[in-house]
């Protein structure tokens, strides 16, 4: 038996909540390892649906942990809504059943109001962020200078590190030309705050180490997608944090040797929320037709997802950058009735073919991509539950895929029913 992480192999949006749900029954601890509440899962359990942003899946289900280790940037107020929303819900939401990594970065209001202005600005890059405040938080953890989860402990040593915060924050308030923030009213809040977190705080990378070696069995929970990832992704159209696979080692406090198997998520087609390259993008009706029938709307936003075809191209990069065992594969159905499906196989960059896509900003939006044509199929897939059940076509079409992106399907999911999963193999067997 060995430990999993889950991971995003698009843009994010792949269906995960349903698998790291599935996957959390036989998991011990739920660890998210990067990202805040920019994230949305959906988990649908005996028919209620629970909306999480920021607290892992295995804080739905009895006798798990739940651990938000360092790598996340935790948003202490949006914390303290998303439990009491869960417990308005009948989930409780304990000190035994809920960790917070002390070193984790916090996001305050001035993160998330420098996130708004810069996305509000009608000048300047627009990335289409969730407008959380996650950039500016990583900002600040990078730079050396943020306010972190253990320092909610010690509000009596906080003034100075405020002070070295607002520093920066109050220089860039002037030159934005909007009001400074008062050192003291933060502390105020953040003193105010704190007895609501504290009783949530550990180390949790020993924690984590000594379950390990008890042989308990952690699931690593990813957010977002890894090609929304600050170093492997479509940058600067990325999110501020690390996503790929072995991010889960370092956000956690556990070695790479910890990591185990490592699953990808992918959907059949692609989709992509905010600004960036999309080189398989469908501006047409087909792409309108996708994101009615996966019903392409953000968990935490409502923003439309821009729809396109599968592409293998970067999916065989994502397996590669996150060293991915095997893919769950989603929303099959979506594509259900389709005369022919386009798969991407590589792209065209100036009238050379390549098989990857290019780092650079000019060159990813100049690609076109290489499509190659598979038949569809008329019968539907959804809720089929054994490779029998799916017509000859779509099993092509899946074999297909994990021929171009180099690793098998391990999980193929038919339907948004927790049952309605097909399994190849059970990724904790490692
Ligand atoms: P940020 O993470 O809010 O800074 O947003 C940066 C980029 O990541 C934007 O394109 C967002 O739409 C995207 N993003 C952030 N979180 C998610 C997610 O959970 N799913 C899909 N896209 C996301």
């Amino acid at each position: 038996m060995t430990n999993v992480v889950v991971v995003g192999a698009q843009w994010g949006d792949e269906g995960k909540g349903k698998i790291v749900d599935w996957l959390s029954e036989q998991a011990d601890v739920v660890v998210r390892f990067q990202g805040g509440h920019n994230a949305g899962h959906t988990l649908v359990i005996d028919g209620v649906t629970y909306k999480l942003a920021l607290l892992p899946s295995g804080i739905v289900r009895k006798g798990k942990l739940s651990v938000i280790g360092n790598g996340v940037v935790v948003d202490p107020w949006h914390l303290v809504e998303e439990i009491a929303k869960l417990t308005g819900q009948g989930v409780a939401v304990t000190p035994d059943n809920l960790k917070i990594a002390d070193n984790a970065t916090l996001i305050l209001p001035l993160h998330r109001q420098l996130d708004e202005l810069r996305e509000n600005a009608s000048e300047g890059l627009k990335i289409g962020t969730t407008k959380r405040g996650i950039g500016p938080a990583y900002e600040d953890k990078v730079g050396r200078r943020a306010i972190r989860v253990v320092d909610l402990a010690d509000i009596d040593a906080l003034p100075g590190k405020v002070e070295r915060l607002l520093a920066h924050h109050n220089a860039l308030r002037r030159g934005l030309g909007i009001a400074e923030i008062d050192g003291r009213e933060l502390i105020a809040s953040l003193a105010e705050i704190a007895p609501k977190i504290l009783p949530f705080v550990d180390t949790v990378w020993a924690r984590l180490d000594a379950m390990r070696r008890d042989g308990r069995r952690i699931l690593f929970e990813g957010a977002q997608g890894a090609l929304l990832d600050i170093d492997h992704g479509t940058y600067p159209f990325v999110t501020s944090s690390n996503i790929v696979a072995a991010q889960a080692a370092t956000g956690s406090g556990l070695g790479p040797s910890a990591i185990g198997y490592v699953l990808g998520i992918a959907k059949a087609y692609t989709t992509r929320v905010g600004g960036g390259p999309f080189p398989t993008e469908l501006n047409d009706e087909i792409g309108e037709l996708l994101g009615v029938r996966g019903r392409e709307f953000g968990v935490n936003t409502g923003r439309k997802r821009r729809c396109g075809w599968f592409d293998a191209a970067l999916v065989r990069q994502t397996v590669r950058t996150s060293g991915i065992h095997g893919l769950a594969l989603t929303k099959l159905d979506i594509l259900d009735g389709f005369e022919t499906i386009r798969v991407c196989v590589g792209y065209d960059l100036d009238g050379r073919r390549i098989d990857h896509l290019p780092a650079g900003q000019a060159e990813q939006a100049r690609v076109i991509p290489v499509y190659e044509e598979i038949e569809g199929w008329s019968e539907s897939t959804a809720g089929a539950r054994s490779w029998a059940e799916l017509p000859a076509q779509a099993v092509k079409y899946v074999r297909r895929i994990e021929e171009l992106v180099g690793a098998p399907v391990a999980v193929l999911s038919t339907s948004p029913e927790r049952d309605d999963t097909i399994l190849v193999h059970n990724p904790f067997e490692g």
